[in-house]
């Protein structure tokens, strides 16, 4: 979604500001601008529509444009198609007040009609414009105090933002405020700086302030106030983040997908060791008692897109192993069906980013039913981590690429951990069942690096079906799980049409769109279920499917049915996803690469989903 750097100090702004949204590109976005002041004089705004490098272009890198307070955008289309009228920033009819927008206003129709009859005109077809307008309304009704203009505005505005703004007259100042979009400030002795994100200002300060719901902050140079909606000045502690700029690097990798697949391994090594403890699981982050354990009716996973495919994986595992019933929840869906939530069930969000806004709404409706809930979040402090009541981090490191991998691979193990432990408490699997288990999440690791180090042969079978016009993937059980990821990656990145399916159902439809030549990918790492999954590929191969089968080692029979394997090595069936899906995030890439397209930031796709 779209992406906000803003700067105050005593730097030149804007080669700050174009560095900054370059590190949000990620987000995904369809134009930019930045609006910079020198001291007192007036707003200098420079807008392009598509890729960034138009508006580092236009202002040769910055350099072009004086000053030393500013903001700059990067905007993912909603309201308005993508053009440089609508991108952002917008300013008041008499440039007084210049700002820019995360989010989506949901009541933005009726605030223009009530601005035009007050005598405003709209240039853009934005929410963003109404935004900004609405504030110099305010600005002006309350003598200019951008205090009460700003608590004024968030009072009728409706929906989610995260705004910045400068005032014509406040020079060096920049305002901000948030609800449902994220937005962090970071400081340093003379320099402020505010962003959607930490990787946009890594590179200058690691001292960070997280802006909650409601909030506002008044930002000069190094200096932030903050208010909570009542206008009352509030206190809060900076937080140090950990990792590197490095780790927001592509670190030699041509793709930041292409690294972030290869630091699977310590992604998952990591999220392991905090869960892990001298060969036990540790789940004192959960927050849950044994009793507590013990009393859980049922599980309500609840998530979006890939976040939502763990969930369907550790379905699987959580009914398998603890026995305890479990419903895997679309974040979207889940929010609006009035859902009956059994009081004595936990609701598990999965999030990387902590701020998509229908996996947050999911938490809310969910703690509104005072039902406890417990968050799988990458992102330290986003909203999701917050506001669950208890929080297990993964510990993937920043995740850029919008396909996500190394993220899911450690939501993965976080979900095996806790169905483990969940067994164990209620006396589900005995101590060596236990140890066993334990032992086996340990190689998990290892097994990824062996994967990775043949990837080769995939990227020549990716290579020969780069052309492809549809490509299927069928399992069952876990099997199926792994598809629905598997397709995923292909479509989202590659553009192909790719469906998955649960290899029982395609007699029920599906089938009648396999023709000659089409690729079928076989999932088969459920021994029960082997046999009749390759029944169904023998049913495709019937029809002209050519056949990719991905199995673990000693199934070399499966030579006898496809047309290519890829073999992973063993492991507990339970975990097989987390080995299974390594070569498909690969087919994905080098897919997509053979396609010659943009990898890590596919068309009309955003890293952060924070709108519905
Ligand atoms: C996966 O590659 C996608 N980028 C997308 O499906 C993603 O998993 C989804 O939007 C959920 O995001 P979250 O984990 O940040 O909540």
């Amino acid at each position: 979604m779209c992406g906000i750097v803003g700067f105050t100090g005593i730097q030149q702004a804007a080669p700050i500001l174009l560095e900054g949204l370059s590190r949000l590109e990620y987000r995904g976005y369809d134009s930019a601008g930045i609006a910079v002041r020198d001291g007192e004089s007036d707003v200098k705004t420079v807008k392009a529509k598509g890729r960034l490098k138009e508006l580092a272009e236009k202002t040769d890198f910055g350099k072009a444009v004086k000053g030393t307070c500013g903001i700059g955008h990067t905007r993912w289309a909603t309201h308005g198609e993508p053009s440089e009228l609508n991108a952002h920033p917008h300013s008041s009819d008499d440039g007084a007040v210049t700002g820019v927008h995360n989010g989506i206003i949901e009541n933005y129709k009726e605030l223009k009609e009530k601005l035009i009859k007050k005598g405003y005109s709209f240039r853009s077809a934005t929410d963003t414009e109404v935004a900004i307008k609405l504030v110099d309304y305010y600005y002006k009704k309350t003598g200019s105090d951008p205090v009460d203009a700003i608590h004024k505005t968030m009072l009728h505005v409706r929906g989610s933002y995260a705004l910045c703004i400068m005032f014509k007259d406040r020079p060096g100042e920049i305002w901000t405020a948030r609800k449902d979009s994220p937005m962090i400030i970071g400081l340093t002795e003379n320099d402020t700086y505010v962003a959607s994100d930490v990787p946009a200002i890594l590179k200058y300060t690691r001292t960070v302030y997280y802006i909650d719901n409601l909030e506002f902050a008044c930002l000069t140079p190094g200096k932030a106030t903050f208010y909570n909606i009542d206008s009352e000045e509030i206190e809060k502690q900076p937080v140090t983040i950990e990792w590197d700029t490095e780790a927001a690097e592509k670190g030699g990798y041509e793709h930041f997908m292409l690294k972030e697949i290869h630091e699977q391994p310590k992604a998952v090594r990591d999220t392991l060791a905090s869960l892990v403890k001298d060969g036990r699981i540790d789940l004192s982050q959960a927050g849950l008692s044994e009793d507590e354990i013990k009393n859980i009716s049922q599980i309500y996973i609840v998530a979006c897109g890939s976040a939502w495919h763990v969930g369907m994986c550790a379905q699987y595992v959580f009914e398998d192993l603890a026995r305890i019933p479990v419903r895997v929840e679309l974040a979207s869906e889940f929010r609006y069906r009035n859902p009956i939530l059994d009081k004595n069930g936990l609701v598990i969000i999965v999030s990387q980013s902590g701020e998509t806004a229908d996996s947050l709404a999911a938490l809310r409706e969910s703690k509104a039913q005072g039902i406890k809930t417990l968050g799988i979040v990458n992102v330290v402090g986003s909203s999701i981590a917050r506001e669950a009541d208890s929080v297990i981090y993964t510990l993937a490191g920043p995740e850029i690429a919008v396909a996500t991998t190394k993220a899911y691979s450690a939501q993965l193990v976080v979900s095996y951990a806790i169905a483990v432990e969940f067994a164990k408490v209620r006396g589900e699997i005995d101590e060596e069942k236990y140890s066993a288990l334990i032992a086996d999440l340990d190689t998990i690791p290892e097994k990824i690096e062996k994967i990775l180090s043949d990837k080769e042969r995939i990227q020549w079978f990716a290579n020969k079906f780069a052309g492809a016009k549809d490509i299927f993937f069928i399992g069952r059980g876990i099997d199926y799980a792994i598809c629905l990821e598997g397709s995923l990656k292909m479509k989202e990145i590659s553009y192909i049409h790719s469906e998955a399916y649960a290899a029982g159902e395609l007699k029920h439809g599906t089938i009648s769109l396999i023709e000659d030549g089409i690729l079928v990918i076989g999932v088969l790492t459920q021994q029960e279920l082997y046999e009749k999954t390759v029944s169904n590929l023998v049913e495709v191969k019937a029809r002209g499917a050519y056949l990719m089968g991905l199995t673990s080692y000693g199934h070399y029979e499966i030579e006898d049915t496809v047309d290519f394997t890829i073999y992973v090595p063993k492991i507990d069936e339970h975990f097989a996803a987390s080995l299974a899906v390594i070569p498909l995030q690969l087919m994905g890439y080098y897919v997509s690469v053979g396609r010659g397209l943009d990898v890590d930031k596919p068309r009309n796709l955003a890293k952060s989903v924070t709108v519905e």
